[in-house]
């Protein structure tokens, strides 16, 4: 019994060194390589660590509002957002609806308010780390990687992707006042829902909708600039991304 339990524990033990090995071997040719060692020009002064810019074993962020911090070690934001409305867009816009989920991670370093090296736990001390090539303030410099407070001209974030909406597009797309129904990815595709808090309608509640991390991996930019972190596509070819979720064709049944 606990020669098998002990088989088990060296398996689940191996597992995690792997899927660790493989988001540091994938982490660190990208942007996202913060520590000396990155390709980008905003990068530490001294810290070799590449995890500690996102990540902390130790003391990391509560997660007050439920929606999933990995055990976050990167000061949040606390600005609040213009996010995209429309005359046709379903997923509701008022009582104003803030980001949640992994959206606010991404935002905490790229709506340009909060220092890029502003840590919790360094594991040394309790202090920020320092970086070079930021703007004034340590912050992300303008341009198009500050993607600012005002989100209204981005795609929609923080919204729940339920059974209720994909009905109510289809409905809005055979009447004809948009060309394309929508519908969650299907199984395989690297494109995912993932937590939110914020409803659709009055159903069950999934709790599952699009975030940054839906259309973008932190851990993996096979070609910097051109890949742009996507979990489809790249920079000039969306078709992959969108069609995970937008479907042309009103009457045809989500996969
Ligand atoms: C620039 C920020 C950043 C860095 C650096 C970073 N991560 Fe992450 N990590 C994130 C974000 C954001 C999420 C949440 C992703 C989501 O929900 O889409 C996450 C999620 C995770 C998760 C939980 C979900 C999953 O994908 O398994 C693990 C484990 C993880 N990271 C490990 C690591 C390790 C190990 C390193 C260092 C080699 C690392 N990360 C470096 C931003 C980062
Ligand atoms: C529906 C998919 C989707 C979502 C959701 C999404 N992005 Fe993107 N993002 C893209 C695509 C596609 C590109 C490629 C360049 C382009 O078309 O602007 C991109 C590009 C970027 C860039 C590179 C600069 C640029 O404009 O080219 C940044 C930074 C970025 N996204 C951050 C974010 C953040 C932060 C969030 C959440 C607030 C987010 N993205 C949500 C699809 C998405
Ligand atoms: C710890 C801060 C931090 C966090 C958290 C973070 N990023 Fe970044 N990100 C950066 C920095 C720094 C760059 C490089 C900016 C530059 O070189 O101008 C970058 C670059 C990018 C780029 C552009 C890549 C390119 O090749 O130009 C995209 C896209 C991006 N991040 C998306 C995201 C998304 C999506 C999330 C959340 C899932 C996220 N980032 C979380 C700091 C962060
Ligand atoms: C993970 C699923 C997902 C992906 C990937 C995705 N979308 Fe969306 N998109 C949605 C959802 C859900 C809505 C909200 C629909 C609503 O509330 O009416 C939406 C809304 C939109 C809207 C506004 C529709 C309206 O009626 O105002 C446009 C335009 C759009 N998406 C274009 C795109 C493009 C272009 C891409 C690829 C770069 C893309 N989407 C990728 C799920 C997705």
């Amino acid at each position: 019994m606990s020669r098998r339990l002990s088989i088990t524990g060296c398996i689940i033990c191996i597992t995690v060194i792997i899927s660790v090995s493989a988001v540091q071997a994938g982490i660190a040719t990208t942007k996202h390589n913060l520590s000396t060692s990155g390709p980008g020009p905003i990068k530490a002064a001294t810290e070799q660590r590449v995890c500690v810019f996102c990540h902390t074993p130790h003391r990391a962020i509560a997660d007050v509002a439920g929606i999933g911090v990995p055990l976050w070690n990167h000061t949040l934001s606390v600005a609040s957002y213009q996010l995209f409305s429309s005359a046709t867009l379903l997923s509701p816009t008022s009582p104003i609806i803030q980001p949640d989920g992994s959206s606010r991670l991404c935002l905490s370093c790229h709506d340009g308010t909060v220092a890029i090296g502003s840590v919790v736990n360094t594991g040394t001390t309790l202090s920020s780390l320092t970086l070079i090539n930021t703007a004034p303030g340590g912050v992300m410099p303008e341009g198009i990687n500050n993607v600012g407070t005002d989100l209204s001209g981005d795609h929609p974030i923080s919204i729940e992707l339920n059974s209720a909406l994909i009905d109510d597009k289809a409905q809005q797309c055979d009447s004809g006042l948009v060309s394309f129904k929508v519908c969650s990815p299907p199984a395989g595709s690297p494109v995912h829902l993932e937590k939110t808090n914020n409803r659709y309608g009055a159903g069950a509640a999934t709790g599952m909708g699009v975030q940054c991390g839906s259309c973008h991996d932190p851990h993996e930019d096979p070609v910097p600039g051109v890949t742009v972190f996507l979990r489809a596509g790249d920079r000039t070819n969306h078709d992959e991304l969108c069609n995970a979720c937008h479907i042309a064709d009103c009457a045809a049944a989500c996969p």
